[in-house]
């Protein structure tokens, strides 16, 4: 792509621990991976947007002062989104020739929509000779995705695809969008993604109902505790105030007070380095993210359920948003393969689908390069 100016890309995820609790003001724990999206892109001098991909046959040529009338198209509309908020927010935006170069799989759970609109104002800023703030661009990526594709995410995603670091975890609080570095640093240990790969449906529609019932069960608590978010109340708290709570509105805030404890519980093993604990956390999020939060289903379940029954595995769990994508397996190093092998194989035997072990490694967010 040497006719290009720049190569910009930003980082697909896989969230170790803290699933469902970001919009919830909760603490989160995901890494950036090497599985990126780069947005090659140059100046072309003309008041268009001219977007091609590597991997799709698609290709947009998008006048700049009509962005909006793009906005439902199927993967210009993460673009058209990112340029029409840069603009809004008063940068300064002008014509462009983009290709962009996808290795997150898309509908894998590892969040492509958030590498794609990351690196996609990461690039605009690039070429308004901006400073990259990591925090605007990912305020803004989180915007473009809830406007534009209608999903009511949390921060997460968009956050630790801009600041990811290369061998660390981001621990970020999502109340205040205060961070901390934590090295991945279990000697022996690897961090292994499986693809479920079962086809996702109603992701969108799933995800903005859960939403919404922790804000309804924030709501009801509220005429008791004075807090302000659901990852502020204590399980005691909780336990005191299920009568306020409808059964399903109970077990989807429960869900929420218990994976804050489990962060906490994690970071803590992982600084310290007990694989053990670390394991046994992420054990018990799947169970909840399943029971309490139904956000699993069938297949990540015997994913997960095949994975922690290996003895090479100290844990295993859904990551993402679930009803389909992938697992985070925390496993012994030496015994990776074997168990990469004999989850693929027993999963087939058991759902009929074929999984995929995905090798990727935990790197930088937004990388920028002169070509
Ligand atoms: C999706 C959303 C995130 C987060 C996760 C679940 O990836 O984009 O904001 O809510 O689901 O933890």
């Amino acid at each position: 792509m040497k006719e290009y100016l720049y190569k910009v890309s930003a980082a697909g995820r896989v969230n170790i621990i803290g699933e469902h609790v970001d919009y919830c003001g909760g603490k989160v724990l995901p890494c950036a991976l090497s599985l990126n999206n780069a947005v090659y892109v140059r100046p072309n001098d003309s008041d268009r947007i001219n977007i091609k991909w590597t991997t799709l046959k698609e290709e947009a040529s998008i006048p700049l002062d009509r962005l909006s009338d793009f906005a439902s198209q199927k993967y210009v509309k993460y673009i058209v989104g990112c340029a029409y908020l840069w603009q809004q927010a008063g940068h300064r935006l002008s014509g462009c020739d983009m290709k962009l170069d996808c290795t997150v799989p898309f509908g894998s759970g590892l969040s492509s929509s958030a590498a794609i609109e990351v690196s996609v104002l990461a690039a605009l800023a690039t070429l308004a000779r901006e400073p990259i703030d990591k925090k605007e661009i990912a305020l803004l990526a989180q915007q473009a995705e809830q406007r534009f594709a209608g999903v009511m995410c949390g921060i997460m995603d968009q956050f630790v695809s801009a600041h990811g670091k290369k061998g660390h975890a981001l621990l970020l609080d999502c109340k205040t969008l205060n961070y901390d570095y934590i090295p991945i640093a279990l000697a022996d240990c690897a961090l292994v993604v499986i693809d479920s790969c079962k086809p996702h449906d109603l992701v969108e529609s799933k995800y903005n109902e859960r939403r919404s019932e922790t804000e309804e069960a924030l709501r009801l608590l509220q005429s008791k505790l004075r807090v302000s978010c659901l990852a502020d109340v204590s399980s005691e708290q909780l336990k005191r105030c299920a009568n306020l709570l409808p059964p399903v509105i109970f077990k989807r805030a429960r869900h929420v007070v218990t994976e804050c404890e489990r962060v906490r519980l994690a970071v803590t093993a992982l600084k310290n380095g007990y694989p053990a604990a670390v394991g046994s956390a992420l054990n018990a999020s799947h169970r909840s993210l399943s029971e309490d939060y139904e956000v699993a289903g069938k297949e990540l379940d015997a994913l997960a359920r095949i994975a922690q029954a290996h003895p090479a595995c100290f844990g295993s769990r859904m990551t993402g948003a679930g009803f389909g994508g992938c697992t985070v397996s925390l496993v012994k190093k030496a015994g990776a393969a074997a168990f990469g092998e004999y989850v693929l194989q027993e999963y087939k035997r058991q759902t009929g689908y074929d999984a995929k072990v995905y090798e990727t490694e935990i790197s930088d967010g937004i990388v920028i390069q002169k070509l």
